[in-house]
């Protein structure tokens, strides 16, 4: 275990409580100058360490705290950030703020409304995921646009692996696994002027599950969490990753590069799926019962605009192609 780790396992050990800087060098059997460094670097990374002039350092709170501060300065692009301890959705903070021309970073350490795609709810409870909405207004076309979700899962994808070491893949479109088990959810939305034909606002919600909370029973088979990552990290780095990773991609914008990227990361393509859709299921004439287990389909490709093009498996169009768009579309990947 890392110095860092021990030192922070050390204070939360000791619950609040003092721990001499000599003390606590002579545990981790190093000078209390790299005890001082250490703990320093916590701190930076938004844990909650006060240390008092000849009688030690102690945690205040135990939990990864978001901090503004770590945001402001590690974040490189100019935006404009606000942390919240509890809102109901940093999507509808995003939505209230007239003026995106600056950036917007919304992050809440709780959601009590947490959404997700097709008017689902997204279970957000204190302290243990990212809730992160990034809220602009755009300076590029529709068709790039259309990518913004797609570059949101690759971004989102990259920093996790920067952050903890994790290798994390995309569902298409929108969810990021590890392993079987969902660890985040993209929700992007978007306001726009139809007297002008521009796109007023992109809004995307980010939700990531970092740290084990206790689930809902029926979430309890698909959640999942960034469960003993090989390097430790906090709320903080990963919101910060997120920023950079997510302004850097939009602004020096390489489509062939990213869907390239999206495809390597995709584990869905080559494999059996099932499709949730009424107009598909009605295509195939369909009975509704049969229409509730999905149309079982390969996952081909990824097109340019980040369709997932399919060949259907069964059914009156079976051996068909047809490329899905993100609409009301529900895919499940069929298990080995
Ligand atoms: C999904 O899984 O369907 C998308 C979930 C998106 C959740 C994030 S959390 C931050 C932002 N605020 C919300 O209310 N939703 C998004």
């Amino acid at each position: 275990m890392s110095t860092k780790l021990t030192l922070l396992q050390i204070l939360s050990e000791n619950s609040g409580r003092y721990v001499s800087g000599q003390e606590l060098a002579d545990i981790l059997g190093i000078s209390r100058n790299s005890v001082w460094k250490a703990a320093n670097k916590l701190k930076q990374q938004g844990y909650n360490i006060e240390s008092m002039p000849g009688t030690g350092y102690r945690l205040i709170s135990a939990s990864d705290i978001l901090s503004q501060d770590y945001m402001r300065e590690n974040i490189t692009h100019p935006c404009r950030i606000q942390v919240f301890e509890k809102v109901d959705s940093t999507n509808n903070v995003a939505k209230q703020i007239t003026d995106c021309s600056i950036p917007q970073i919304i992050v809440a350490n709780e959601q009590t409304g947490g959404r997700g795609r097709l008017g689902r709810s997204f279970f957000s409870p204190a302290g243990t995921g990212l809730y992160m909405t990034l809220a602009f207004k755009p300076e590029f076309g529709l068709d790039r646009a259309m990518l913004t979700t797609a570059a949101a899962a690759v971004v989102v994808c990259r920093s996790i692996e920067k952050v903890s070491g994790l290798s994390p893949k995309i569902k298409w479109v929108n969810d990021i696994y590890l392993g079987e088990k969902k660890l985040c959810g993209i929700l992007t939305e978007a306001e726009s002027n139809f007297e002008t034909g521009t796109i007023e606002k992109i809004i995307v919600g980010i939700g990531i599950n970092c740290f084990k909370s206790s689930v809902p029973e029926e979430l309890a088979e698909t959640v999942g969490f960034m469960e003993n990552p090989p390097r430790d990290f906090s709320r903080n780095e990963l919101a910060a990753a997120i920023a950079n990773e997510f302004f850097e991609t939009m602004e020096h914008f390489d489509k062939p590069a990213l869907l390239r990227e999206y495809k390597t990361r995709s584990f869905i393509l080559g494999e059996q799926i099932r499709i949730f859709n009424p107009a598909i299921a009605r295509s195939m004439g369909l009975s509704p019962e049969k229409e509730k287990e999905g149309i079982k389909a390969r996952a081909i490709d990824i097109d340019e605009n980040g369709g997932l093009v399919v060949e259907f498996l069964e059914g009156r169009r079976s051996r068909e192609m047809e490329t899905l768009t993100t609409g009301e579309i529900t895919i499940r990947k069929i298990s080995d």
